[in-house]
């Protein structure tokens, strides 16, 4: 007699919009249960990413989520126990993104996206780790913007995707006696609505003068970065933890003009 293989669940944040949507989709596509958070503050329609899902004849759960919110994340990861019965990967994708000069930046500022970008994926960790199987997977996503590069008027910002990689090493080693692999993706320039806005990112303008310096020739779309996500957490990266990937087109190894 065989037993089937029960459906691994993943617990996605900031899965509304940009990558996290593309995320879930992808995951449904294989055949992997979703739970995704959506952040009640932004005006991206949770319902977008179910009727995505749907289409593609996936199971997901939407819920409210703040990841500045311990009990929040908290809630969530319970959510896929509750929904699913188990939470196999945890995607700490959620993000804010905001232009402050140095001289400009508050101390509020300066918490406010921290709280986001570095503690909320330490947060999503902490509270899906509590739930998971062993043999689970844990990615986030950093970004060039410091992984790789300084980028002016976002230094809170490229401080927490630089201490991304290393709570990701981390995490590898800790988990690593549960089976529980972790890894950062860093992203390159993707079309999702944070790159969009012209305010505090690049915008559309922007990111059509930037393709011209990335060898590929053009910027990254959601669904590319959501692809490697999907194989990071897949069964097929079983040996692979505590690894950086950066999945930009090539912009970060071109020689410079
Ligand atoms: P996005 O703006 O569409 O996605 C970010 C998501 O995080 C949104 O759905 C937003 O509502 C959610 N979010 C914001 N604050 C939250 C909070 N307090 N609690 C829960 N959710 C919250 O943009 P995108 O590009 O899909 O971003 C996904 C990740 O990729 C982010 O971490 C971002 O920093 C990162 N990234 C994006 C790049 C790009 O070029 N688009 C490049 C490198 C990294």
């Amino acid at each position: 007699m065989t037993v089937a293989t029960p459906q691994p669940v993943a617990l996605v944040t900031g899965a509304a919009s940009g990558i996290g949507q593309a995320l879930a989709v992808a995951y449904a596509e294989r055949g992997v249960r979703v739970v995704g958070g959506y952040f009640a503050g932004d005006p991206h329609d949770p319902e977008v990413t179910l009727d995505l899902v749907a289409a593609v004849a996936g199971e997901c759960v939407m819920l409210p989520l703040d990841v500045t919110d311990s009990a929040s994340v908290d809630a969530l990861a319970a959510a896929a126990i509750g929904h699913f019965g188990r939470l196999d990967y945890a995607v700490a994708n959620a993000g804010l993104l905001r232009a402050s000069p140095l001289l400009e930046m508050t101390d509020e500022r300066w918490h406010e996206l921290l709280n986001v970008d570095l503690t909320g994926v330490m947060r999503t960790f902490r509270a899906a780790a509590r739930h998971m199987a062993d043999g689970g997977a844990l990615v986030a996503i950093s970004s060039i913007a410091g992984g790789v590069y300084g980028w002016q008027d976002h230094a809170h910002y490229a401080a927490a995707k630089a201490g991304v990689p290393g709570l990701c090493r981390s995490l590898a080693v800790e988990l690593a006696p549960r089976g529980i692999r972790c890894n950062a993706v860093i992203p390159g320039l993707i079309e999702t609505p944070q790159s969009l806005d012209a305010k505090n990112s690049l915008g559309p303008e922007g990111l059509a003068k930037a393709a011209r310096s990335i060898p590929l020739g053009r910027v990254g779309r959601a669904d590319e970065v959501a692809a490697l996500v999907s194989f990071l957490t897949s069964p097929q990266a079983s040996y692979l933890t505590g690894q950086s990937i950066i999945i930009d087109g090539g912009l970060t190894v071109r020689w410079p003009d």
